[in-house]
């Protein structure tokens, strides 16, 4: 059966409770749902040095990637994401998971509503005119 937005935003809030994010107080979790069915999660991880943080999506992102060959393209491509932040409602994606999330094809973003009710909007909303694989040619 197909998963609600609302449990995947459970698992997006159950991740971001292992967030490290001690400079911002600012936890956030993503949930990444492929298009054979697989997920994936990914929390915020601060650094000292403030600029290398890595936010929820993009990790989640690449721990997916580090856990699929390639070889069934359906593994590696992005149906929905859905994101919580513990602090926030909603919590958008920023511009740099928006431009890795469309690398990965992603259709959907899901996050809260101011409360808590699943907020789903087309992933062309939030990034049009996009830039992506496909436009650097054969
Ligand atoms: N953050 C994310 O994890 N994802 C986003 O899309 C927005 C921002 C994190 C980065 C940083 O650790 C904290 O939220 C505050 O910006």
């Amino acid at each position: 059966m197909k998963t609600s937005p609302l449990e995947l935003l459970e698992a997006a809030r159950d991740a971001a409770g292992h967030a490290y994010a001690p400079y911002s107080q600012f936890p956030v979790g993503a949930v990444i749902e492929m298009q054979d069915g697989t997920r994936y999660d990914g929390c915020n991880v601060e650094n000292a040095s403030y600029g290398l943080t890595l936010c929820a999506e993009r990790n989640a992102i690449t721990t997916m990637i580090a856990q699929t060959t390639g070889t069934n393209p359906a593994a590696r491509r992005i149906k929905r994401v859905a994101i919580v932040g513990l602090k926030a409602k909603p919590c958008w994606p920023c511009g740099a998971c928006r431009q890795v999330l469309r690398e990965f094809g992603t259709q959907e973003v899901i996050v809260e509503g101011d409360g808590g009710e699943p907020l789903v909007t087309s992933f062309e909303e939030l990034l049009p005119h996009s830039f992506g694989p496909e436009d650097l040619g054969s």
